[in-house]
Order: C-alpha cells, then structure tokens, then sequence
C-alpha cells in the first residue's frame, strides 16, 4: 500500500506540470473535433493520455491556471442534465484561460421550440472557437460538426458515444496499473443505453486490454458479442479474476417499458456489494462515471471503500483530461481570424 491509501499502485514519473503555453505544440489530433473514441487511433490516445497527465500535475499546484486559451471563447451546450461532465469542461476551459460560456437546455430558445441546428448555427455566429455538447439523440455532435466553423467536442451523445469520459477512465487505469496490456476489464450493468460503455470499450480494446461485458439479457445490446468482447449474465462468473470492475448506471430516463422487474431485485443480481466482488483479482478495482445509484447498481460500503474505490480520482482526472482535449484541439485552431460563414439556403434545417 502506497502514502495514498490505496493498492496497487506502481511507481509514477514525474510529469513536469505545464507552466506556460508550449511554443510550438506537435499536433496530437488528426482530426478537428472529438466526437468519439471510434476512429481514434492507438498514438491519438496515448497522446492525450500523457498530455492529461502533465495537467493533473498542473491541478494539483497552488496555481492551477495558464494562458494557453487566453482570447479564446468555449461553449458549453447542454441539452442533458450533467453534474461532473459540465462543470469539469467548465473548470478545465476556465484554467487554460478561455472565455466559457455555459448554456444549458432550459435558459435557451430549444425550449421554445428551435430545433438543435438553428441553437447551433445561432451560437455559431458568435465565433466560438469550441462547442462542447450533450445532447439526449446519438449523432447530435456529429450533426453540428458539419454545420459549425468551431471544434465541437462530444460530452454525449444519446446512447452513443462519451470520449471523454472513456479517456479520464482510461487515464485513472493506466496510473493505477501502468497500462493495458492483458488487464480484464468487466463492464456492468446498462450496457444497452450506455455510451460510456460503448467509448470504453472501443478505447480498452485497442489499447490491449480485454473486455467482459456483465449484464441481464434485456440490459444488453442484441449485437453485443460484434464488439469483440466476452459476454456474461451472471456476476460471479463475469467477476471472477477480473483487474477492474467498471460499473454503469441504471439510465431509468432511457428506459421506456420495464427493463428490470424491479431495483431491488436488480440490486440483489446485479448490485456490486463486497460478496460479489470476492471473486474478482485481490485489489480490483472499481470504477463508476457517476451519477451514481447507491444501493441499485452499487452498494454504498463499496462506493466509498478507499482501498478499492477509485470514483473520486475518475472525477479529478476528467479535469485534467478536459484540458488535454481542448489544448490538442487548440493546436488546429487557425491563428487568424476566420470570415463569417455565410448562410447558405436551408442550413438552418435540420
Ligand atoms: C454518464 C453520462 O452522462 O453518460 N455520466 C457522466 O458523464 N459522468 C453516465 C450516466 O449518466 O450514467
């Protein structure tokens, strides 16, 4: 056991916070816009992992804050509640010095009934340089990609994609365990409406690491085993010797119709308690991107276990790995300034 409390972890290097801007930044991005993990390639993640983990440095000094972004402006689009993802894009925009504005769904004009385009194309006048978006339809990131002259990066997409959330998780395994290579990773519960397991598992698979899906039948995607992955219905077989429990939450809102008979029940199968975790490698460890339902898909005395539970170290690491994702999208970022796109007939449909 280390000074933090927790197993496991092997020795770091010492990243050397980043102080100031770097002057000429090697491009780390092919592309201009984060929409998913899907596409990505091996180098483009270990990139943004290392850069993410100079800024966890930087988060943990007294003066959290650099200029890289100064003049910059970054929208926050949500059309989806969000606690963490909101507010840690927040954070890490404001400590590289953008301008961030944050609108969310309901102070906006959608309510009144303007379609997601016309929000888009609206803001767009207002030379952003980033959006970054959540919204409830798969494809909703991707969409405004094509119509927007800023980096959109995706915070959600429906039961889609959430690259972000995927690459803070993959930077948390790979501090505890120093890589990928050979780790079991078991993926429980909603699968189905899950986008953060559909981001981690694209991003865990070709990184090395092998992928356990652990699930009821109904929870499961009816193409599950296409992805490559080992598919379990039973938690003691699907847990058995795995490094990492990765558990998701019931997205009730998603749900039309019953999925489960009832969250009591679910908890008793599918609810990761200490019994069921007995099975699993000594010193697994559990993951979960929160919110999270405490006594339906974890127990409480797991959630806050500090020897296992590494739930408040996946929130600190999406700040800074927020940071690495706005700073490699920055590098594409023209140092002029553009025209005004001009409107051309029927863009603003949808
Ligand atoms: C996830 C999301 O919104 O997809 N949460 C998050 O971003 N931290 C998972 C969830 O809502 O269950």
């Amino acid at each position: 056991m280390d000074a933090s409390g927790l197993p496991g972890r092997r020795e770091l290097p010492i990243h050397r916070p980043l102080m100031t801007s770097p002057a000429a930044a090697e491009p780390i991005l092919k592309t201009s816009h984060l929409l998913g993990i899907e596409g990505l390639s091996v180098e483009e993640i270990t990139g943004l992992l290392d850069l993410a983990e100079r800024y966890v440095a930087l988060n943990r000094g007294a003066s959290k804050k650099i200029d890289l972004l100064k003049g910059r402006t970054l929208i926050n689009l949500f059309f989806e509640s969000s606690t963490r993802t909101q507010s840690s894009f927040e954070l890490a925009g404001k400590r590289l010095s953008a301008d961030v504005m944050n609108m969310s769904v309901k102070s906006s004009s959608v309510s009144k009934g303007e379609t997601l385009v016309d929000t888009a194309t609206t803001l767009n006048a207002m030379r952003p340089d980033m959006l970054v978006v959540r919204h409830q339809d798969s494809g909703a990131a991707e969409l405004l990609s094509h119509k927007l002259d800023c980096c959109v990066v995706n915070a959600g997409d429906g039961s889609h994609e959430h690259p972000t959330q995927a690459l803070l998780d993959a930077l948390t395994i790979r501090r505890r365990r120093g890589g990928f290579e050979g780790l079991i990773v078991a993926i429980c519960g909603d699968v189905l409406h899950s986008r953060v397991a559909r981001s981690n598992i694209h991003l865990l698979l070709m990184m090395g690491a092998r992928v356990r899906l652990v699930a009821p039948r109904t929870l499961l995607p009816a193409d599950a085993d296409r992805f490559g992955v080992e598919i379990f219905h039973d938690m003691e077989k699907g847990l058995a010797g795995v490094d990492i429990v990765m558990m998701l939450r019931l997205q009730l809102e998603r749900m039309s119709g019953a999925f489960i008979p009832s969250t009591r029940e679910y908890f008793r199968f599918y609810g990761l308690d200490h019994q069921k975790l007995k099975v699993a490698k000594p010193g697994a460890l559990v993951m979960h991107p929160g919110p999270m339902n405490r006594g339906v898909e974890i127990d409480s005395a797991v959630a806050d276990d500090i020897e296992i539970s590494v739930i408040q170290e996946q929130v600190e690491m999406g700040v800074a790995t927020r940071m690495a994702v706005l700073d490699a999208l920055s590098r594409g970022l023209a140092t002029e300034g553009r025209p005004a796109r001009v409107a051309r007939k029927g863009e603003g449909a949808p």
